[in-house]
């Protein structure tokens, strides 16, 4: 099992070396998705002005929701309510949105600083009731730390 501490560290070090803002965010999904052997489709959806979810970085199975609106889904019911999803059945779920038929848990992680929500992390697992607390705390640390660097890039000026 990998620690989130060594995600971080490793962001630390390609953020220091100046990489590029999305090439942070891949290294961010790669590192999220070897988290927990249960995370079998890891991506970040990033919140546009326009209210919609765009996606971002994803390892897994390609997805037909690559833009996804507030309030639609598990992914956008996250935003529209402002509160981390984690679903332990989406057969289940009757606001759901299918990316691949063998999905059997959802998680869904604001990166947000107070009131501001940048993106999201989604993972899905092919496990019922995949994501325990161990696993969400996890995944938390790596979105709080990609919240900071969305912060910064908007402190500096640069567009969204
Ligand atoms: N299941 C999500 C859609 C994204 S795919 O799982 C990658 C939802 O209900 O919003």
């Amino acid at each position: 099992m990998v620690k989130a501490d060594h995600v971080i560290v490793d962001l630390e070090k390609l953020h220091r070396s100046g990489a590029a803002f999305e090439e942070i965010l891949e290294a961010a999904v790669r590192g999220l998705h070897v988290l927990d052997e249960r995370f079998h489709w890891t991506g970040i959806y990033e919140l546009f002005p326009d209210n919609v979810l765009r996606l971002g970085p994803f390892i897994g199975a390609p997805t037909d929701h690559v833009f996804i609106g507030v309030g639609r889904g598990v992914c956008g019911t996250a935003v529209a309510e402002r509160r981390n999803i984690n679903v332990p059945d989406v057969r289940l779920e009757s606001n759901y949105l299918a990316c691949s038929t063998e999905t059997r848990s959802e998680l869904v992680i604001l990166i947000r600083r107070g009131e501001k929500i940048y993106a999201q992390v989604d993972i899905d697992s092919h496990q019922v009731a995949a994501f325990d607390e161990a696993s969400v705390v996890r995944v938390q640390r790596v979105a709080d730390w990609l919240a900071a660097l969305y912060e910064s890039r908007d402190r500096l000026g640069r567009a969204p």
